[in-house]
């Protein structure tokens, strides 16, 4: 069984959270950590033998975690990650791997000196079955070549902090993904 720790449980980290311990197969949730304790103790409250850490540099380091799952908000993606390669542990890191491109390459480069793949990032279009349509399509030539691809992200309300840096490091980062 995959022990796995997860860190950050918002909306998106909540729904990793059920994901491991009600639909996936081999793994399960050990340990849990948010800077918001009341709100990670509601979330594992329905489930036994799961714990609250509130350092996530602890639950990193945790003999009882396989591998961590960072959901929790973008500015910390760094720093948990270069902390769980530096003890060669498997990562899901939703996306962006960093807040800034030097960052993000900081953490590329502890991984490759490991010499092992650890990393998953949390683009989850590329298993999206509409995105995998339409990829078929455009590949198959059936439209002829394509000359220039429209993104958009249509999103029905967004969150107050949200401004032109977080569209591209947060938003567009999809697109990039999707289009490479
Ligand atoms: N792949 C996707 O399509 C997708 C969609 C939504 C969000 N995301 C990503 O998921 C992450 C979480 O987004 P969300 O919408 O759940 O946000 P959210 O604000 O709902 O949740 C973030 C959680 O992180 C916690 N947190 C804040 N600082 C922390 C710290 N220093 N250490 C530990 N926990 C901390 C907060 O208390 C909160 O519970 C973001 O990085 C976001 O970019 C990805």
């Amino acid at each position: 069984m995959l022990r796995v720790g997860v860190i950050g449980v918002g909306a998106m980290g909540t729904q990793h959270f059920l994901r491991i311990m009600n639909k996936i197969n081999g793994a399960t949730v050990t340990a849990v950590s948010d800077i918001n304790e009341a709100r990670a103790k509601e979330v594992i409250a329905p489930f036994e033998g799961v714990r609250y850490i509130a350092d996530p540099y602890a639950l990193i380091n945790d003999p009882e975690v396989d591998a961590i799952v960072i959901v929790s908000i973008d500015s910390t993606h760094e720093e948990y990650c270069l902390e769980a390669i530096k003890l060669g542990k498997y990562i899901f890191c939703e996306k962006p791997l960093s807040a800034s491109a030097e960052g993000a390459w900081k953490v590329v480069d502890a991984e490759m000196a490991g010499g092992k793949r650890l990393i998953q990032m949390g683009f989850n279009r590329r298993f999206d079955p509409a995105y995998e349509e339409l990829k078929n399509i455009v590949v198959s030539g059936k439209l002829g070549e394509p000359l220039v691809a429209h993104c958009a992200h249509r999103n029905a309300n967004y969150a107050p902090q949200y401004d032109d840096v977080i569209a591209v490091t947060g938003t567009a980062i999809h697109e990039i993904d999707t289009m490479s």
